[in-house]
């Protein structure tokens, strides 16, 4: 055969390759299109636990508008545990808890819609939720069908009460039964990472927890950084690691605990899913959860969640690529005093001879720079930066 036969075969065949690893990427990706960044908006467990009901909600929804967040990009209003009934109907179906959500939750999305913002509810793959109202399993068609008809775009489900099957098992019935229901919900799973579902789960929902409940303090949030940093590699559009929802605003946290806490969700692509009261959020909490740049950070179009790139001790690098050839920068100080932190644009991927401009995201400052950075970083604190190599 000529050489030029030879050619034309080999591009045939890598033409080939490519497309099958494309089809096999979208295959093996949940198709609802939904995800194409990491969500943002609103849930009401870390504040409010039980302490719901539809005038709160209606409250914080228009809060979500007065406030400016919703015109940042917050955009899903999430109910979480404690909105149903404790039994179903006559006819098997989920009803609103008529002392607390009297209309009913038809009447709750149609006024989070009224306000261009998206209604999340919960439910669970087991018999009962963890509070104890009913959950989905074995009724999941007949419940994916009542939260479409509810008006219902995205829905967090738990992991209480199951049959003790494994969560590969219960997940999927339910991810086929909303896509069955006709209706685009963003499927938001909460099995707490116990079977590693970042290794599996990019082909059953949108996002999946990887740690058990954060609580309202830095060693918790910390901790949770650090074990979601595990699985970066496993985050991509469509599909994201979930340390679950944001404390900021809760008061356990310092001002730099809680920059901390923001800086590192958005660097690791998390849902910025806002957990405090925002009818009551002090400017400090609300400049943090609104800081635009940080946002732009996580809904970046590239979709690859940041990492640790160096450091031991109490002083680290955090980063990752961004669109349009950039970097995310984050450096890390965990320690009881003030330190000086370089970072090794190298530990990024940038070669040495290139020269980078740097963005200060949280002091607003922009300045070029050759090879590194050290920047003086507070206790409990981080610097970011956003890098374009000129
Ligand atoms: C937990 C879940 C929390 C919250 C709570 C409600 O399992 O991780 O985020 O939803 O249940 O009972």
């Amino acid at each position: 055969m000529a050489a030029k036969n030879y050619l034309v075969l080999l591009v045939l065949l890598l033409t080939d390759l490519v497309r099958s690893s494309d089809s096999f990427e979208r295959h093996r990706l949940l198709e609802n299109g939904l995800g194409r960044t990491p969500p943002m908006g609103w849930n009401s467990w870390n504040y409010f636990h039980c302490g719901i009901n539809e005038e709160i909600i209606r409250a914080t929804t228009d809060a979500i508008v007065s406030t400016g967040l919703r015109d940042v990009g917050y955009e899903y209003v999430n109910i979480d545990d404690c909105w149903a009934e404790l039994s179903r109907d006559n006819e098997g179906n989920l009803q609103a808890r008529n002392s607390t959500f009297p209309s009913g939750i038809k009447a709750l999305a149609d006024y989070v819609h009224s306000k261009n913002l998206k209604f999340g509810i919960y439910s669970d793959a087991g018999y009962l939720t963890c509070q104890e109202q009913p959950g989905s399993l074995n009724h999941e068609d007949q419940d994916a069908k009542t939260f479409a008809a509810w008006g219902v775009d995205y829905l967090k489900y738990d992991n209480c009460h199951t049959d003790g099957s494994s969560p590969r098992i219960r997940y999927p019935i339910m991810r086929d039964a909303l896509s069955a229901a006709g209706r685009p919900i963003f499927f938001s799973m909460c099995e707490w990472g116990q079977e590693d579902p970042a290794t599996w789960a990019s082909s059953v929902g949108n996002s999946w927890r990887t740690t058990g409940d954060i609580e309202n303090k830095w060693e918790s949030m910390i901790s949770i950084a650090d074990k979601n940093n595990a699985w970066a590699e496993h985050a991509a559009p469509g599909g994201w690691n979930d340390p679950d929802m944001l404390e900021i605003g809760n008061g356990g946290m310092s001002f730099q605990e809680s920059r901390t806490h923001f800086s590192l969700w958005a660097l690791m692509k998390a849902p910025l899913i806002i957990g405090c009261d925002v009818r009551n959020t002090v400017a400090q909490d609300l400049a943090i959860l609104m800081n635009k740049e940080v946002i732009q950070i996580n809904q970046d179009a590239l979709g690859v969640q940041g990492r640790k790139v160096a450091g031991d001790g109490e002083q680290e690098v955090w980063g990752g690529p961004l669109s349009n050839g950039r970097f995310a920068l984050l450096m890390l100080n965990r320690g009881s005093d003030p330190a000086d932190i370089t970072a090794e644009f190298a530990a990024l991927g940038i070669p040495s001879n290139v020269s980078v401009m740097i963005r200060d995201v949280w002091k607003v400052r922009t300045g070029t720079y050759n090879s590194s950075i050290t920047s003086r970083v507070e206790s409990h604190d981080v610097a970011m930066y956003i890098l374009t190599p000129v």
